[in-house]
């Protein structure tokens, strides 16, 4: 029998599993699953803490896996294909280390509820990362909207100039965009936020485990309390989560390609400093937004991540299924993509300059049709009738003093009441919930590797 380093942990020994199966399985995974090394070892801390409690490890076994589990915390695990998955390639390392020992810390868990643990863990570091990027784009965003609220910028609609606005009513709406796309991190996060550790193979196990231990030491905030509603939730919670993300993405993409754009030769509103651009290798009178564009792009890798997450899910019955692995590489991508996105742009918003002449000579006379036709209005004149005079004249009209035109436009959340102190207050306080949640979450952690 070949015992050691290598060995599956469901292999007898009887016939070596053929390097073709070995690499086709686990390849693709190693990177990832080397990703999860952390998070594997501090699911195994909150559970060998836990078997102690409930008599299966004692005392002085506890505190020499405890050890060698914390030595693993330090270090970078590399896997190669014989390792099979982390999993695998830790217990070995205990084994070898502790010996039979070792080998008692698997009791009463399968690797499917672990696997759920490490990717949960992952996610919820990720997810709070996510939303702090997020908010402080938000914020940058709206002091963006501060310093230039009444800069006149033309809105468009099907990509034709239709009415003056303003760079504050642009630069806020995608700051408000980002407040609901929080909301959506946030109801993810909780998902993320409840222990599968405990649901082993997905129908529990003739142990008396203490499934709310474990979860508290990891700083989750509840337990999934079915064991079978655990195993069924992998892939559909990922499938939830890369969804807000995917949400996410679409707000950041449209602002980057309205950047692009408006920082064209074309338009000329914004300029982008060098340091955030590119050049060409053949011409040299070019700088070019690649940032922007790549930005534009990764929507979608991010929304097509939840597509692929969705159709693995699809079409299985209850409980762990191989399959499932397969939504660990759209899932970590995703949360990594986003992350990296939010913040490059909370970088760059704060550096855009704005030319306001380009801006001001945008605003032509046309935009001006529907305050002419207002005024008609208000004078008495029925809105259709006052539609039609105007249009019969739309060359005779001339461009009015730009800041009284914005500042008439003074219903709740127009271009002259952006209401700029009540969306930074929103996102002030939305940034104190997840500077708190962090703290919380590592403090726990903190005390898990350190009691
Ligand atoms: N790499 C596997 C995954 O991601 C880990 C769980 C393996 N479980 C099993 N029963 N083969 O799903």
């Amino acid at each position: 029998m070949r015992v050691g380093l290598t060995m599956k942990l469901w292999e007898t020994g009887r016939e070596k599993t053929d390097v073709i199966v070995e690499r086709f399985t686990a390849q693709d995974d190693l990177p990832l699953d080397e990703a999860l090394a952390r998070y594997d070892v501090l699911g195994s801390l909150a559970h060998a803490a836990m078997l102690q409690k409930i008599g299966v490890l004692t005392a002085e076994e506890h505190c020499r896996l405890r050890g060698a589990l914390l030595e693993l915390l330090d270090q970078k695990l590399t896997l190669s294909v014989e390792d099979e998955d982390i999993h695998t390639k830790i217990e070995n390392l205990l084994v070898a280390r502790l010996g039979e020992l070792g080998q008692k810390l698997h009791t009463g868990r399968s690797r499917n509820d672990q696997v759920l643990a490490d990717l949960r863990l992952y996610a919820k570091e990720r997810l709070q990362e996510i939303a702090l990027e997020l908010l402080a784009l938000a914020e940058a965003l709206a002091e963006f909207a501060q310093k230039h609220e009444f800069v006149p910028m033309p809105g468009y609609t099907h990509t034709r100039r239709a009415m003056p606005a303003s760079v504050g009513l642009w630069a806020a709406a995608f700051s408000e965009s980002l407040l609901d796309d929080v909301k959506l991190v946030k109801a993810v996060y909780e998902l993320n936020d409840a222990s599968p550790l405990g649901a082993a193979a997905g129908y529990g196990v003739p142990l008396a485990l203490d499934r709310a231990l474990t979860a508290e030491l990891l700083g989750f905030k509840a337990v999934q309390r079915n064991a079978l509603a655990a195993m069924n939730s992998r892939g559909k919670l990922e499938f939830a989560t890369v969804s807000a993300l995917g949400s996410v993405m679409l707000t950041i993409g449209r602002l980057a390609d309205d950047l692009v754009w408006f920082s064209s030769e074309e338009f000329g509103f914004f300029e982008i400093p060098e340091r955030f651009c590119t050049g060409s290798s053949l011409m040299p009178n070019k700088t070019n937004p690649d940032l922007l564009e790549l930005i534009r792009a990764r929507v979608a890798r991010v929304v097509s991540a939840g597509g692929a997450v969705a159709l693995v899910v699809h079409g299985l019955t209850s409980g762990y299924h191989r399959d499932l692995q397969e939504t660990k590489e759209p899932f970590m991508k995703s949360l990594l993509t986003t992350r990296d996105c939010l913040a490059v742009l909370s970088r760059l918003i704060p550096e855009l300059r704005v030319n306001e002449a380009k801006l001001r000579a945008a605003c032509s006379a046309e935009i001006f049709a529907v305050d002419r036709v207002l005024e008609e209005v208000q004078r008495g004149v029925p809105f259709r009738k006052a539609y039609q005079n105007l249009k019969r004249e739309l060359s005779a009209l001339r461009v009015p003093n730009l800041k009284d035109a914005l500042k008439k436009r003074a219903h709740l959340g127009g271009p002259g009441n952006l209401q700029l102190d009540v969306l930074k207050s929103e996102i002030e306080r939305a940034h104190r919930e997840w500077r708190v949640e962090r703290e919380r979450y590592l403090k726990t952690l903190d005390r898990l590797i350190h009691q």
